[in-house]
């Protein structure tokens, strides 16, 4: 079992493209998880965090262009959301050059993920199926 399974019905928010981006962050955060547990060294988990970090903003940002064309109308405070997400990353991987890693920055990652597609993403979903 993976540390975050995949559940089309909990998860998928009716976009192809959305969705396989979502899964993909989700085998990111997976492959972290695999890394800490195996005691890969922290340039392993520096650069795979590093990946993340880069993928997310590259996904919020091609949800966000798919929320403003859709004049979606909390496109603005949306975009907040992913921005907290983007510094809470790039500050986990400077306290990573001082201290080890531990697990609290890895639950992180995937609590606020999954929160977020369930039920920010998921908003945007039922918008787009309305209209
Ligand atoms: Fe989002
Ligand atoms: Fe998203």
């Amino acid at each position: 079992m993976s540390f975050i399974n995949w559940e089309s019905e909990k998860y998928s928010v009716n976009h192809d493209v959305m969705d396989k981006q979502h899964m993909q962050l989700v085998d990111m955060i997976n492959q972290f998880h695999d890394f800490l547990n195996q005691g890969e060294s922290k340039d392993a988990l520096k650069m795979i965090l590093g990946k993340l970090r880069v993928y997310a903003d590259t996904h919020f940002k091609a949800e966000e262009g798919l929320l403003g064309k859709s004049n979606y109308p909390e496109v603005e405070s949306h975009k907040k959301l992913h921005e907290y997400y983007i510094v809470k990353l790039s500050e986990f991987e400077k306290a990573m050059e001082k201290a080890p890693c531990n697990s609290d920055v890895m639950f992180f990652m995937k609590d606020w993920l999954m929160e977020h597609i369930e039920k920010e993403d998921k908003k945007y979903s039922n918008f787009l199926k309305s209209k």
